[in-house]
């Protein structure tokens, strides 16, 4: 667009995020500047390894292995970080900040650990972050959760928010398989990282709800505040077993605020078959947010890949855009500091599903319930299943009325202490 001052922005990062922003913000490049009135112009990117300019198709000018390149440059008022990490990326968006630069992030490790001095110190320099693309990708929550639903007191947030870990859960659910085939099956389709842990550990879960409950509770919570536990301890038959019991099992992240405490935990759950959470499968992402006013409301699509992911980068950017276009003063954060308690696990209050490999002999059900009456635990069903001949074993699942973690976990040492009792196999918490 000629005849008016353009926007520059500095792209840090060509990976597969970063090189199809790169060809969002030049293949859209005249529809942006017709929406923002003035060119949106991509000044410089940076990545350390050379080959990826030629990968992302990035002419030699606009290409840099030096930091300093884009932090330098005065006419740069963007920075789009998407290295990842909280190393490289936490040091260049804190200088970025501290030369007056705005700041657009997907990084959810980098802003689930240091929000508080991110935030303080761009109110300091009068920038805005902006990092919608760290949660769910192509939803937009980070916006509604800060602006659209600010009228709300939000009691709870129920949300799907890793797509590899909900591809693997669907794939044993739907084809009976067990964990080792469905994480394969994502390796090969590239929905899981040679080393999976991150995910199916449930840490970038961790990391998205951190950034969920602080927005949604207006409270500090860091990631090692959200308890977690991962995947791999499920197996298909606690698909099966959970469905005759009118469940589905998905890794949930768990977020709820109960009076001055909150609870932030992601970990397998059993979930309702007719909740719609349930009925999300394969890579999906979905959030659901509880508010005062509003009652239940469900963010729903794709929670990663290049292309959601670049739409809400590349829609934050033109957020700011908009405002320096417009003269406009950034807005402040929102100061992060802790006002909540965060509530230890031991202190919930949830049903569970119980599965155990035991003796198949008379008298060891009623050992098992004195343990679970004993503990102030009450059986709501149980079932016994595959009772096998040879080794005379059988195995029993239970489904509990509410009862406390402490009190569960107490019964499950001294359940596992029954000589009847060969293991427990998996205790899955039950979000009704
Ligand atoms: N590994 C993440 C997921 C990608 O599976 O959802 C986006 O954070």
């Amino acid at each position: 667009m000629s005849g008016s001052k353009g926007i520059e922005v500095g792209l840090m990062g060509l990976g597969v995020i970063g090189s199809e922003v790169s060809r969002v913000l030049r293949g859209k490049a005249d529809a942006l500047a017709v929406q923002l009135g003035c060119d949106l112009l991509l000044k410089k990117t940076l990545d350390c390894d050379v080959s990826k300019k030629i990968s992302a198709g990035i002419p030699d000018e606009l290409f840099t292995t030096n930091a300093d390149d884009l932090l330098n440059d005065p006419d740069i008022s963007i920075i789009i970080e998407v290295i990842g990490g909280d190393t490289h990326a936490y040091n260049y968006i804190k200088e970025a900040i501290t030369k007056g630069k705005h700041v657009v992030t997907a990084n959810k490790e980098l802003i689930a650990k240091h929000a508080p001095e991110l935030f303080a110190l761009a109110s300091k320099h009068r920038v805005e972050i902006r990092f919608e693309a760290s949660v769910g990708g192509g939803i937009p929550i980070i916006s509604p959760l800060k602006q659209d639903l600010q009228a709300n007191k939000i009691s709870s947030i129920h949300a799907i928010i890793n797509g590899t870990t909900n591809y693997i859960v669907t794939r044993m659910a739907k084809e009976n398989i067990d964990f080792t085939a469905a994480l394969k099956q994502a390796q090969k389709l590239g929905y899981a990282e040679a080393n999976p842990a991150n995910d199916i550990e449930g840490i970038d879960a961790s990391y998205k709800l951190a950034i969920l409950a602080m927005l949604a509770f207006r409270t500090e919570i860091r990631p090692e505040d959200v308890y977690r536990e991962g995947i791999s301890r499920l197996i298909s038959r606690d698909f099966l077993y959970a469905r005759e019991f009118g469940y589905a099992i998905k890794l949930l992240a768990i977020a709820k605020q109960e009076g001055d405490s909150v609870q932030v935990r992601v970990h397998p759950s059993l979930l309702p078959e007719d909740m719609l959470l349930a009925e999300v499968d394969g890579v999906f992402n979905a959030i659901e947010v509880e508010g005062d006013l509003t009652g239940k409301v469900i963010f729903y699509g794709r929670g990663a890949g290049p292309r959601p992911t670049s739409s809400a980068i590349v829609s934050d950017v033109l957020r700011i855009a908009r405002d320096i276009k417009l003269g406009l003063n950034p807005k402040p954060q929102a100061e992060v500091t802790r006002v909540k308690k965060i509530m230890p696990i031991a202190d919930i209050l949830t049903r569970y599903y119980i599965r155990m490999t035991t003796a198949d002999k008379a008298g060891v059900l009623a050992q098992i319930s004195k343990i679970l009456g004993d503990n102030s635990i009450s059986i709501a069903s149980a079932i016994q299943k595959e009772a096998d001949e040879k080794s005379k074993t059988a195995e029993i699942v239970i489904m509990t009325h509410p009862a406390q973690e402490s009190a569960m976990q107490r019964a499950r040492r001294e359940m596992e202490a029954l000589s009847v009792v060969k293991s427990i196999g998996n205790l899955i918490r039950v979000e009704d």
